[in-house]
């Protein structure tokens, strides 16, 4: 579900600059976190997998769809197969992006800010976990 009761998607009412500043925050914490930076393969220059993964997010929850022209399917689970994901690297990476929700909460516009933090903690939950091989 990417639309709330008004039909405005979380891309309308958060805007571009809230998903660039998620990102941000979430990779700044999976700069210190030795265990995921070791599944880069740029090492620690994470400026094009920021660039992805805000893409990916904002063509997710409706906004333009740069991440396809760009990467073409997004085909996830195949694109994360080459990656050891057993349980505790899917909770690192939910912890950095708990932490990242958290941070950017103040970017959120308040009558939706409930709303806007469920639909995105239960979605990364769950795509977390559809991400896990091992
Ligand atoms: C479960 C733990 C996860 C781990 C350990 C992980 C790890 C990685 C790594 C190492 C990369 C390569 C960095 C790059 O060059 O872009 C990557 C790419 C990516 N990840 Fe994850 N990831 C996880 C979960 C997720 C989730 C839940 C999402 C979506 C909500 C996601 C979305 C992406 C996207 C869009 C890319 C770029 C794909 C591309 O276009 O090549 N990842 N991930």
């Amino acid at each position: 579900m990417t639309e709330t009761q008004d039909n405005r998607s979380l891309y309308d009412i958060c805007g571009r600059e809230y998903f660039v500043a998620l990102v941000d925050a979430f990779y700044d914490g999976v700069e210190t976190d030795s265990i995921l930076m070791a599944m880069y393969p740029d090492g620690a220059d994470t400026t094009e997998a920021r660039q992805r993964l805000t893409l990916f997010l904002v063509q997710y929850w409706g906004g333009p769809h740069d991440y396809m022209e760009q990467r073409g399917h997004p085909m996830l689970r195949m694109r994360h197969g080459g990656f050891a994901i057993d349980a505790q690297a899917r909770d690192r990476w939910l912890l950095h992006m708990a932490s990242a929700i958290e941070h950017t909460l103040h970017l959120v516009p308040e009558p939706e800010r409930d709303s806007v933090v469920q639909q995105l903690a239960s979605y990364v939950v769950n795509a977390a976990e559809h991400l896990r091989n091992q």
